[in-house]
């Protein structure tokens, strides 16, 4: 006897399912989908306890006959292609035959359909992918698909889905998605009976950009671009309302809502060097190119896309939307290399500062210059665009050791360009990032504040109410905890906005929109990780906020106050972010660079 057997249709389907169903959200995904295949104009989704228990999708597509309501739930059944070619030019959401089929192995699963011009519908039911019951039914045209129990026969799965408002905000998620895809159907959400969004068909897909950020879509900014075959649309939110995470910044690519990191940077860096590094804009973008220059078959749940000329794509984005932004927003103009870490200085900024001023900053770029020239690892002035953290070598770091007197005994000489502190030592020229320098107190003053007893809270007399999505609220509400530890007291106000009534007494002259925005973004960023992890990027991203920024006005007392402060803190000569805070030329490298 061979030991080798095919698997049970059962099992083959089960295992499938680990593919293509992740959670309740994915069953959304995926009768969604199809629904829009099927040509539906109005989508209504239903799902109770986060679509644990229930998940339901009726769609006025339409429809299938008799016999394609049983077939559709046999593995790898699809009407949408029949031959490999096809693939090229998909136009539909669904091709593998997978979905219905995996989803009903691990479900009890209800379909009723009938097919447009037909008086004959039909009821299919199958318990965790067991043989189907048919039985004829009326109904309306179309399909309702009624997913229920998901996960009750594998109980190892329905162990690792989270808590119903996290479940809730993933379905509002993918809803989303679906929604910003298709701007000429009607969506409907229902929770637990409730209604909870509505869009309605508009016009146009700056129509539903607007209509889905709420009271976002106001200041949204309309870009369109082509450039070859790309075309581009975007509605992209001012830099101000760039966030620390990619979450408010949807990308689909030729109609599919798409994560792929790689877009988020080529969008990101549209708005140059206003945006600081860590922050991603607000809004959608839409970009179209042929068929046959993207794969969409690289992941099963096709959230990820390859792309046969990706550099030449990305550049397309980056340059196409900072024109556009740039003239919007007043951006200042893209470097030589967008790609490229560093980011110079405009020169139309050279050129409005006063004399004195340029010729300092002159000075030291050539000294960045040269030094980089030699020392390609040397970032001096690194801190004004870096892509990654805590990548700095050696040679960047100036230790405590070579600071005799330590910061308190350099001599404070002026402020240039609003940002860098220009100071005087025994040995040298030493220039502070001043908005780095202050993060770096304030981080450490929190540090040891939340060590102690959780950060400090000062009430705020009237609580600030701060919109956020569905998915943010559930994350606050199930870390509230962690964060009122933090020093911020969050409630939730309906399910799409919280309402601030602390913030840490550090950071009082922060933004509480920003900070809140900020903190959602970390700590969704540590989804699944232990909390406890991420404290220190939290309080470094909230220590952001609470800081002296760049362009700030400081007196030479606050200077004084800042040096000596940088002394009691632990000091490695980094922002919390990683960023180099100061950077010294001695008096000799000084004499060398004038020629001397
Ligand atoms: N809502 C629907 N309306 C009409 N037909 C549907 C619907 N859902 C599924 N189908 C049919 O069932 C088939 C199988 O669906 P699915 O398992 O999702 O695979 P795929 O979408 O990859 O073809 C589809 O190809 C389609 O013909
Ligand atoms: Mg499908």
């Amino acid at each position: 006897m061979g030991r080798i057997h095919r698997l049970t249709d059962e099992l083959a389907n089960q295992i499938a399912a680990g593919e293509v169903v992740e959670r309740p959200s994915s069953v959304v995904k995926e009768l969604v989908e199809n629904a829009l295949d099927a040509g539906a104009t109005r989508v209504v989704v239903d799902v109770e306890q986060g679509g644990t228990t229930l998940v339901r999708v009726c769609d006025d597509g339409e429809g299938m006959t008799p016999d394609d309501a049983v077939l559709c739930l046999e593995r790898h059944a699809t009407s949408k292609i029949s031959r490999f070619t096809d693939l090229a030019d998909l136009g539909t959401f669904g091709f593998r035959g997978e979905a219905l089929p995996s989803i009903a192995s691990v479900s009890r699963l209800t379909l009723r359909t009938r097919p447009r011009g037909s008086n004959e519908g039909v009821d299919v039911v199958v318990e965790g992918g067991g043989k189907p019951a048919i039985s004829p039914s009326g109904g309306a045209v179309g399909t309702t698909i009624e997913v229920r129990d998901l996960f009750f026969n594998v109980p190892a799965r329905r162990k690792f889905l989270k808590a119903t408002a996290t479940e809730s905000a993933h379905v509002s998620d993918v809803l989303l998605g679906m929604a910003l895809a298709r701007y000429d159907v009607t969506f409907v959400l229902t929770r637990d009976g409730r209604p909870v969004r509505e869009h309605l068909r508009v016009a146009s897909r700056a129509d539903r950009a607007r209509g889905v950020m709420s009271s976002d879509g106001t200041s949204l900014v309309e870009c369109r671009a082509e450039r070859g075959a790309i075309r581009i649309e975007a509605m992209l939110a001012p830099p101000e309302r760039a966030r620390a995470g990619a979450t408010g910044l949807s990308i689909l690519v030729n109609g599919r809502p798409v994560r792929d990191r790689q877009l988020v940077r080529a969008v990101s860096q549209a708005y140059g060097s206003v945006l600081e590094a860590g922050r991603y804009p607000l809004g959608v973008v839409w970009i179209d190119v042929p068929p046959e220059v993207v794969d969409v078959n690289v992941h099963p749940q096709k959230a990820e896309v390859r792309f046969s000329d990706a550099r030449g794509l990305f550049d397309a984005i980056t340059r196409e939307l900072h024109a556009s932004l740039a003239h919007a927003f007043g951006l200042p103009s893209l470097g030589a290399h967008p790609q490229a870490p560093i980011a110079r200085m405009p020169v139309t900024t050279l050129r409005a500062m006063d004399g004195a001023a340029r010729e300092a900053i002159a000075a030291v770029r050539a000294v960045a210059d040269a030094e980089r020239a030699l020392f390609p690892e040397t970032n001096l002035f690194a801190g004004e665009r870096r892509e990654e953290q805590g990548t700095e070598s050696a040679e960047q770091r100036i230790r405590d050791s070579e600071f005799g007197g330590g910061y308190s005994a350099l001599r404070y000489v002026g402020q240039i360009r609003g940002t860098f502190l220009v100071c005087e030592g025994d040995d040298g020229m030493y220039v502070l990032d001043q908005h780095a320098a202050a993060e770096r107190v304030t981080f450490e003053r929190l540090k040891k504040s939340y060590a102690m007893r959780g950060v400090a809270m000062q009430r705020m007399l009237v609580p600030e109410v701060v919109e956020l999505t569905p998915s943010d609220v559930a994350l606050l509400e199930e870390n509230a905890e962690e964060v009122s530890r933090l020093g911020v007291e969050v409630r939730a106000v309906g399910d799409s906005a919280v309402a601030v009534h602390g913030v840490p007494d550090l950071l009082v002259r922060a933004e509480p929109q920003r900070l809140v925005r900020d903190l959602v973004a970390e700590v969704s960023r540590t989804a699944g990780r232990p909390f406890r992890g991420a404290v220190d990027l939290v309080l470094a991203t909230m220590a952001c906020h609470g800081s002296i920024r760049a362009g700030d006005a400081i007196s030479a007392a606050e200077v004084t106050a800042l040096l000596r402060a940088l002394d009691e803190v632990d000091f490695a000569g980094h922002c919390p972010h990683g960023r180099p805070l100061v950077m010294r030329m001695t008096f000799s490298e000084l004499e060398r660079k004038v020629g001397r």
